[in-house]
Formats: C-alpha cells, sequence, structure tokens
C-alpha cells in the first residue's frame, strides 16, 4: 500500500500562562491510500493536537519542536500558509469534534457548502456549487437535501449536523479526511450510520481516513488499524483484528476492559489518570497506572516493531 500521510518524531508543546504543555512526544503514525486508521486515548492524550498540527491549524501560542509530517512526501510544516490553504479543505480536509464550531449560524448550509466548494474552485459558478453541494449531502445520505441546503444550522438535529459537515469535507473530494470524534456527540444509531457512510466513501473513493475517538468499540467498527495513544505517546500500534485479539500494551488491554458490553449505558473509564504534562515526561507514560510495572520503567520505552505491530513497553524489549 502506498504511504500517503506520514507523520515522524512529531513533538509540539503549547505555551501557556500555567507553563508549558508537552502535548505531543515524537509521534509516529503512517496511513496508506486508501486505509482507515483509528487514533484511540482517553482525553488528553493528544489525538486533536495530533489532528491540528496535520492540518496546520495549531494555535499560535503551539509551537513543533521537531519532527516532520509528510503529505505524499511533501513537508506540511515548512508550506507557507497560502500554499496550506490550498490544500487544506481541498486534499485534506477534516471534521472537527464540535459541529456547532464548524457552521456559522448566521449562514443556510447552501452557503456555507457552496463557499467551501468556491474557495477551491473559483472559476465554478454558484449553480454548479449548489448542485455538488446537492450530490454530497445526496452521497451523505441527508433525508431532503433540497430542504437542509435551504436551513439554518440551529434547524438541524446534531446528527444532521454531522451529515452536512461530513458532505462538505467530500465537496472536493479530499484524497486524506481527518474526522476528529465525529459521532461522539450522537446517539448510538446515529454514530452507527455516520460510520457506515465513512465505510462506503472510503470504499468508492479510495480515500485516506483518520478517525480520531476515545472509544474502542467505535474503533473496531471503523479501521483497519489502530493506533493506541496516551500522554502525548503512541503505545501501540497495529490491525484491528490483531489488537483486539491479543492487545500488548498492559494500556490497552485496560482500555479494552472499559469497552462496554453491547446495551451497556457508559463507558467506564479506567482507573487513574493521565500524568501532568507540565514537564516532559521521561519514563513510560504509563508506568504510575500500570499492573506490570518494573525497574526499567524508569526509563522510557521506544516503540519497537513486532513483526507488523508497534509497540512501547519492556516487556516486549530486552533492549
Ligand atoms: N489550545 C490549547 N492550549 C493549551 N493546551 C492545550 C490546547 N489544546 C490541547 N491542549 C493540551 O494538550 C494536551 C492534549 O490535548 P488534546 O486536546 O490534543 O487531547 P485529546 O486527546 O484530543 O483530548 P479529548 O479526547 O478531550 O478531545 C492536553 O493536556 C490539553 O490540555
Ligand atoms: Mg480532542
Amino acid at each position: 500500500m502506498m504511504t500517503l500521510l506520514e507523520v515522524a518524531g512529531l513533538s509540539v508543546i503549547y505555551h501557556t500562562d500555567e507553563g508549558t504543555v508537552y502535548a505531543l512526544d515524537k509521534i509516529d503514525l503512517a496511513v496508506g491510500k486508501g486505509e482507515i486508521v483509528s487514533v484511540v486515548g482517553e482525553s488528553g492524550s493528544g489525538k486533536s493536537t495530533l489532528a491540528n498540527t496535520v492540518i496546520k491549524l495549531l494555535p499560535p501560542y503551539a509551537k513543533v519542536t521537531e519532527g516532520r509530517v509528510l503529505f505524499e512526501g511533501k513537508d506540511i510544516l515548512s508550506l507557507s500558509e497560502e500554499d496550506m490553504r490550498s490544500i487544506r479543505g481541498n486534499r485534506i480536509s477534516m471534521i472537527f469534534q464540535e459541529p456547532n464550531i464548524a457552521l456559522n449560524p448566521l449562514f443556510k448550509i447552501k452557503e456555507f457548502m457552496t463557499d467551501v466548494y468556491l474557495a477551491h474552485h473559483p472559476e465554478a459558478s454558484r449553480e454548479e456549487a449548489l448542485s455538488r453541494s446537492l450530490e454530497m449531502l445526496r452521497e451523505a445520505r441527508v433525508p431532503t437535501p433540497e430542504d437542509v441546503l435551504e436551513r439554518y444550522p440551529h434547524e438541524l438535529s446534531g446528527g444532521m449536523k454531522q451529515r452536512v459537515l461530513i458532505a462538505t469535507s467530500l465537496l472536493n473530494s479530499p484524497d486524506l479526511l481527518i474526522a476528529d470524534e465525529p459521532t461522539s456527540a450522537l446517539d448510538v444509531s446515529v454514530q452507527a450510520q455516520i460510520i457506515s457512510l465513512l465505510k462506503r466513501l472510503q470504499r468508492e473513493k479510495n480515500m485516506s481516513v483518520i478517525f480520531i475517538t476515545h472509544d474502542l468499540a467505535v474503533a473496531a467498527q471503523i479501521a483497519d488499524r489502530i493506533v493506541v495513544m496516551y500522554a502525548g505517546h503512541v503505545l501501540e500500534e497495529g490491525s484491528v483484528d490483531e489488537v483486539f485479539q491479543k492487545p500488548l500494551h498492559p494500556y490497552t488491554e485496560m482500555l479494552m476492559k472499559s469497552v462496554p458490553k453491547i446495551g451497556a449505558e457508559k463507558i467506564e473509564s479506567p482507573p487513574g489518570s493521565i500524568p501532568d504534562l507540565r514537564r516532559r515526561i521521561e519514563q513510560c507514560p504509563f508506568m504510575d497506572r500500570c499492573p506490570k510495572a518494573f525497574g526499567k520503567c524508569r526509563e522510557k520505552p521506544p516503540l519497537i516493531a513486532l513483526g507488523d505491530r508497534k509497540v512501547a513497553c519492556w516487556l516486549y524489549n530486552e533492549g
């Protein structure tokens, strides 16, 4: 499989009033053409920071301190904002965690969608932009697309807004779609519909997807491969089947135990909490919560390859 996106040794910090936050520490991630990769991890593990770095939408007080982000072999981080604007929303598009922030309450859906299309097709007419918007709403299985185009965001349900955003993100046929928890605010049946929609679009258009979630059960439904993040580090990576059959990292095991049984109401958060990111982590990031920790864990284990899987844990590393 051809590699579309490669993140290598990426570290990102935020300069805040309370000090420096070490949000990402030497992250590695590769996404193949047409592949769905799910990034999973608890709140604060750095999933959104990773997504926002790839699409170059970090706030000004954030800084990439090391590493590379290569899209089709080209370094995204060194692109000017102008060059990035021709990629963002076009070759790479993103569905944000919170639909109400992405949609402008003052604009009808048709104005919002046609603007996104016209930004990358300045030669196109409004009519063309409108018919493309309609086509994408149909692709996203929006029941009454002509009617939805005439609506304001507040007139739509959460599930419908997220469908509109998916349709919008597909307007320019992106090669890579980054979906940051697009379903976590939705009820389970709508969530299942959105997941099957994304899978179908990925199949039909050979689109690559990075699907971010804190929910392993959702990741298992959608992804080919899973990347487990924790406190700004990648702890484990592998195919969905392998990771579910035999999680290697004790953190992944713990996450699996917190996956709800079918019919259960809520996901239980695993016990303990993510370490303070206001100083750089020098030991295994999971050491303080790990039932299997031993002396060696005071040194940070590197992410090593075991066949076609990867794990950052001294239990699997004689080093
Ligand atoms: N804009 C920001 N300014 C300052 N700190 C931030 C900012 N965004 C994230 N952080 C910090 O960076 C770390 C990683 O946060 P991030 O939002 O990337 O995690 P996440 O995995 O997406 O979490 P969630 O599941 O809650 O969305 C956290 O410690 C968070 O407080
Ligand atoms: Mg997030």
